[in-house]
Formats: C-alpha cells, structure tokens, sequence
C-alpha cells in the first residue's frame, strides 16, 4: 500500500493507476462503517484508494476539531489489511496554504437539518472533498448513508460543478443494538453507549409506522420523540421527516423521504438517518 503525503505524490501514482478508481474519503480513527465502504470500492474498481485528513473547515469554533479522535497507524494498519491501494494522508498546510481563499458553498440544501446546526460546516465539506476529487479525479466515490445530508450536499456539488465522477451510497453499519458506527461512539461514556441505543429505536418506530401506512410527517415525527424523550441523558437538537431530495420538512409524505436526528448525549454529538420509500439502491 502506497502512502502519499504531497499532491505531486499523489498525481504520480494516479498516472500508474491504470483501469477504474474507487476513492473511500475519511477523516481516519476508522470503523465498521469506513471499511464497508473500502470493501464497495474494492469490489467495483481496479484499484481502491482512501484519504484520512482532519478537516479544520468543516469544525465550528467551539466543535472538537482537536480533541477528534485520531490514531493513523491503526488507520494505515486496517486499510491495508482491507486490501486499500493507497492512501493520500495529506498535512494541513497541503491542503490550506496560508493565503487560501476559495471555497465551494451549496446553496438552500445546506441551510437545513445539519446545516442550521452547524453554520458553515458543510462549506468546509464541500470544499476539501472537491479538492480531494479534483487531486485524486477518481471514477467513483464512497458515501455512507448514515451522513445523509452530507452525501445529498456532496452529490449536488458534484452534479452542479460537472465533477467528473460518480458518487455510490453505502448502507449504514452499526453496532449489534442499532447504533450507528462513528468514530465520536469511543467518546461516549459505558452509560452514555447505552442510553445512545435510542437513536436507531426511535428512527424504527418512524419506520414501522410508516411501513403500516402512516403518511402524516408530525405523527412519524411524535414517534420518535417519544422513544427519545424518557432517555434522560439525551438532548434532542432536531427530528426530521423530510423530502428526500430538498430535505424540506413535510407535512404529508408523497414520495421518497429521509427520517433523520441529531442529540447530544453530554458532550458528545451524534447523527443517524433512515430513508423511507423510493429505491435505496439508487446511486441518484
Ligand atoms: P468520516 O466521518 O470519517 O466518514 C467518512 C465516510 O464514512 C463518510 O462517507 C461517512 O458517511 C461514512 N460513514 C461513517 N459512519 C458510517 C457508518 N456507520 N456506516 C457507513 N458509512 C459510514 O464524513 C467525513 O468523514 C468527512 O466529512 C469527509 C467526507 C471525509 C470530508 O472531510
């Protein structure tokens, strides 16, 4: 496995990499969820590569950018292992030089859900995945669902900018009681892990509501507040039934939408998200 640390690196080794490339996005401390995608990259292309880099941008000024678990050994340890072909590992200063001044924005889509939450964080997202894409130009991208927003933002960026590459949605992996694998899980305290079960068991009342014919948003939503409420530890941020597509609350679902969450558990913020109808499949 090549391990490329500067842009120059990385351009060579894509000029050797012959055949289709599938490139797996992270910001490292990897998990269950980091290496179903390397595993749907690896199937799908000629060669599988990954990128681990901590984005700054995409923190809030009081969010945990330097206290984001970070272990790069292990990281470099498991992707090749997985069979990773290589992985670009870049330094801060590579990727925001000193008088950097370009940014890419998503309008409207980004002003929902995570991004009312988290001013300016999907701009740091878009930013430095455009860059990594425009580095590596791989064929195909790996996205996991369970950042929902983020792979509808990242795929709006790609459609609009014309970025020549196709993104590819990966299911969610999660722990034996349903919680989503995230790198922020280690953080939570043994009784803080238990009590963030609720996340998924309330995303599955909307569900089984739904599944039994329930259309009406606010009642999906009252389902899972009242899986979410008597928990204690948690602080609900925000419940969502959305458009599938614009993520604007619904009143009445019609068509593919996107149940999704977000709470904190003390200091610890976590998100999950589950879709409703329309083909989850779809690479759209
Ligand atoms: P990170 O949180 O490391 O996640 C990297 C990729 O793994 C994302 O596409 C994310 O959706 C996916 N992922 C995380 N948990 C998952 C799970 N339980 N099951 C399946 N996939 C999962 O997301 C980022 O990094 C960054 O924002 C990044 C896109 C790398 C830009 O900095």
């Amino acid at each position: 496995m090549q391990i490329l640390h500067t842009i120059p690196a990385v351009r060579a080794a894509r000029q050797d990499a012959q055949g289709s490339l599938g490139l797996v996005p992270t910001m490292g401390y990897l998990h269950a969820g980091h290496m179903a995608l390397v595993r749907a990259a690896r199937a799908a292309n000629d060669h599988c590569w990954a990128t681990v880099f901590v984005n700054s941008l995409q923190f809030g000024q009081n969010e945990d950018f330097n206290t984001y678990p970070r272990d790069l050994p292990r990281d470099l340890a498991l992707f090749e292992e997985a069979g990773v072909d290589a992985v670009f590992v870049p330094e801060a200063e590579t990727m925001y030089t000193a008088d950097f001044s370009t940014y890419v924005d998503v309008a409207e889509l980004t002003d929902r859900l995570e991004g009312a939450a988290r001013p300016g964080h999907f701009r740091g997202v878009t930013t430095v995945v455009c860059k990594l894409l425009n580095i590596v130009q791989p064929h195909r991208v790996y996205l996991g669902r369970k950042d929902a927003q983020q792979l509808r933002v990242i795929r709006r960026m790609v459609r609009d900018l014309n970025i020549p590459t196709t993104i590819v949605p990966v299911e969610t992996v999660r722990e034996p009681d349903g919680l989503a694998c995230s790198s922020r899980n280690v953080r939570l305290e043994p009784h803080e892990r238990q009590a963030a079960s609720v996340l998924y068991q309330a995303l599955q009342a909307a569900q089984q509501r739904y599944t039994a014919g329930e259309r009406n948003a606010d009642t999906l939503r009252a389902a899972m507040h009242a899986i979410l409420a008597p928990e204690p530890l948690l602080n609900v941020e925000y419940v969502s039934i959305a458009d599938d597509e614009s993520l604007e609350e619904l009143t009445t679902i019609e068509g593919p939408a996107l149940a999704s969450l977000a709470v904190r558990i003390g200091a610890t913020r976590l998100i999950d998200a589950l879709e409703f109808g329309g083909d989850c499949t779809s690479t759209r």
